[in-house]
């Protein structure tokens, strides 16, 4: 070594020596040593039709309650426009329906001296309809009437000023049920629309399933895109369906039944949905489930965000929070035959029975089901027996499907040891954890799996979401306190995700005038949409996943910081996050040991805000949200400032 290389050296071990003394902590990274393969669906969505999270919401049908099936009120959502002479008339019938699942219709009368006006009844939509200016818009109707005449119909959308926004005559005729559609271009935007349909022929005219729909729809399948969109740039590698306390039902006969859900959306049996007065403080007698989004929607959802399906079947218990209502142990076999069945409309040949109903509603290719969920938060012995019944008999069929089992309500105690202990002598594959706690409680558990068994069941963290206030308290929110509280934890699910291979936040969806529960992780209304915090974190983790988990050790003072490290194979990118749980600046110093090019670039992404209160918005969609820099050369030596209370992903482009 000459003494101009001795002085470089030496040059170098000063400027690190100095960086480092000046830095909190230091982080070294080994680049080439893999501690464990990082779990390829461990970031996901957890989707349940809470909140109008799917009538009113993904499914962007204008018309609530359109089947006139919202019972005891088939009238609901419906207001009568003042008739203009005594002879004019509605009312709900039942003899000779469209079909049996639908077994109520609208009969309007119209009299012989209505008037110019005609008479007719009003649709307010899910708390108003959002419309667009020169959006178009589907109206469809299955009428009959009374004669051999031909009934007009005005079809008119009202701005919240009852202004006319558009309008169209409708020609019907014949005494036989028949389906009727126009397109409508609205002229303006208003989220408080409202749809009016006039009869102006006197005469006796059924009407059922009305429907207003808008034309764009996300790949044209029938969901509103900007919530789609929102759910894709989560890169969600899985979705949990349809729930929730949902799958359950409050009884037996009020649970989530799939076959309900597939095929002709005018044969699909309407159920009311079980949060419609699960809390007293947010009543919401209109909250049903038309099943406009049912299980083949779902999966081809799955597919449209490139995230793997997770269906949830319900396994013969009804909520246990309200009746836990039991199906006897020798009458579980309609259960196991729609989990079986499931799987077969998923996966099976276009020409196996359930296969054909996916071919027939336009998905011949598989949907790929890798695993399914058997019930969703029971806990206790009756769970276990049924569990039992059910995996044996699925696992006998089809001994690829992983099955997801719940381990009760509660992240510990007696109802959590009991499912860890006897659904792992059945060898369940995965436990789904859920925690609705404090922001405290994530940050002290960070650690939660460090020291978790790694020879039984996986783990699935199901349900999480930091509560401000307390669990299901309808005053928490999305504050960027809690969703930091979340990016801790999370640090420490991919550090553990050897045996954390999968996790959600949850809920995800609400809609901001007819939510029951909060917080959740994508709010809107009926034009716009935003994400929360909460939202971002789980984007940067989404996007920014990793392939392999990498040692590296952090030393100096560590309090209040949690640091991951890992790589993504595709590019050889280095993706380090550091989340700063405390308000001040905190310096990283950070070593990248092993191959890395003298002209890496990096990106550095930063996700703060000084005020742990702060919240997003309609009106500030972006308030807390990531900020990216490009970083022109970083080398493998270099102090990362990370602002207090701020979560950061550096993606060193190490091979570049
Ligand atoms: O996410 C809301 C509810 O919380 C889910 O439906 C249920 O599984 C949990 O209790």
């Amino acid at each position: 070594m000459n003494h101009r290389t001795i002085h470089i050296c030496v040059m170098l071990l000063l400027v690190f020596c100095t960086s480092a003394l000046f830095a909190d902590a230091s982080l070294v990274v080994h680049l080439d040593t893999v501690a464990h393969p990082i779990s390829p669906t461990l970031h996901g969505i957890f989707f349940e039709d809470i909140n109008f999270g799917a009538d009113g919401g993904l499914c962007p049908e204008l018309v609530k309650n359109g089947s006139f099936e919202f019972v005891p009120d088939p009238t609901m959502g419906w207001h009568r426009i003042e008739p203009d002479h005594n002879t004019d008339e509605v009312s709900v019938l039942s003899d000779h329906p469209l079909n049996e699942n639908n077994p109520h219709y609208l009969r309007m009368t119209v009299g012989e001296n209505h008037g110019a006006s005609g008479h007719g009844m009003l649709n307010d939509g899910f708390r108003g309809m959002g419309v667009a200016a020169n959006a178009e818009y589907v109206f469809s109707v299955y009428g009959r009437m009374g004669d051999a005449a031909e009934h007009d119909l005005n079809v008119v959308l009202e701005g919240a000023d009852n202004t006319i926004i558009t309008a169209i005559e409708v020609p019907m005729q014949g005494t036989e049920w028949k389906k009727y559609t126009a397109k409508l271009k609205a002229t303006k935007t208003d989220a408080q629309a409202h749809l009016v349909v006039v009869g102006r022929t006197p005469g006796t005219m059924d009407l059922d399933m009305v429907s207003l729909y808008p034309t764009e729809t996300f790949n044209h399948h029938g969901l509103r895109s900007d919530l789609v969109q929102l759910l894709k740039d989560l890169h969600p590698k899985f979705m949990r369906f349809p729930g929730g306390c949902i799958v359950e039902g409050r009884t037996l006969d009020s649970r989530y039944q799939w076959k309900n859900t597939i095929g002709d959306p005018a044969q699909r049996k309407l159920i009311v949905d079980r949060w419609n007065s699960e809390f007293n403080w947010r009543p919401t007698p209109d909250y049903f489930q038309s099943y406009r989004l049912g299980f083949f929607e779902y999966f081809q959802l799955c597919e449209d965000i490139g995230a793997s399906p997770l269906p949830l079947v319900n396994c013969g218990m009804a909520c246990q929070f309200n009746t836990g209502e039991l199906a006897p142990l020798d009458q579980l076999q309609p259960y196991v035959q729609d989990a079986l069945d499931l799987i077969e409309f998923a996966n099976g040949p276009a020409d196996s029975q359930w296969g054909k109903k996916r071919a027939e509603m336009g998905h011949p290719a598989p949907f790929d089901l890798k695993r399914m969920g058997i019930g969703n938060e029971q806990w206790g012995p009756h769970y276990v027996e049924r569990y039992k019944v059910m995996a044996e008999a699925i696992h006998a069929r089809y001994p690829d499907i992983e099955l997801v089992a719940a381990a009760g309500p509660f992240p510990n105690g007696a109802l959590f040891d009991y499912a860890w202990k006897e659904l792992s002598a059945l060898h369940a594959d995965i436990l789904d954890e859920h925690y609705y706690a404090s922001p405290d409680w994530f940050i002290q558990h960070a650690d939660r799996y460090d020291h978790y068994p790694r020879s039984g069941p996986k783990v699935f963290a199901g349900e999480f979401a930091a509560q401000s206030v307390g669990i299901a308290s309808p005053n928490n929110k999305n504050t960027w306190r809690c969703a930091l509280a979340e990016a801790a934890f999370m640090t420490g699910l991919e550090r553990n995700s050897d045996v954390v291979v999968m996790s959600s936040y949850a809920p995800l969806f609400a809609h901001v005038d007819a939510w029951q529960w909060t917080p959740n992780l994508i709010w809107f209304d009926n034009l716009k949409s935003f994400g929360t915090p909460n939202y971002y974190v789980q984007q940067l983790f989404g996007a920014n996943t990793g392939d392999a988990l990498l040692v590296s050790e952090s030393t100096g003072d560590t309090a209040g910081l949690f640091i991951t490290a890992c790589r993504d194979d595709s590019t050889r990118d280095v993706i380090i996050k550091i989340v700063n749980t405390q308000s001040t600046v905190r310096t990283v110093h950070i070593e990248l040991t092993g191959q890395i090019s003298p002209n890496a670039t990096a990106t550095e992404q930063i996700l703060a805000s000084d005020d742990l209160a702060a919240e997003n918005s309609l009106a500030e969609p972006l308030k807390v949200s990531p900020v990216t820099r490009e970083i022109a050369s970083i080398g493998s030596s270099f102090d990362e400032k990370t602002p207090g209370n701020s979560m950061t992903v550096i993606r060193v482009h190490a091979a570049k």
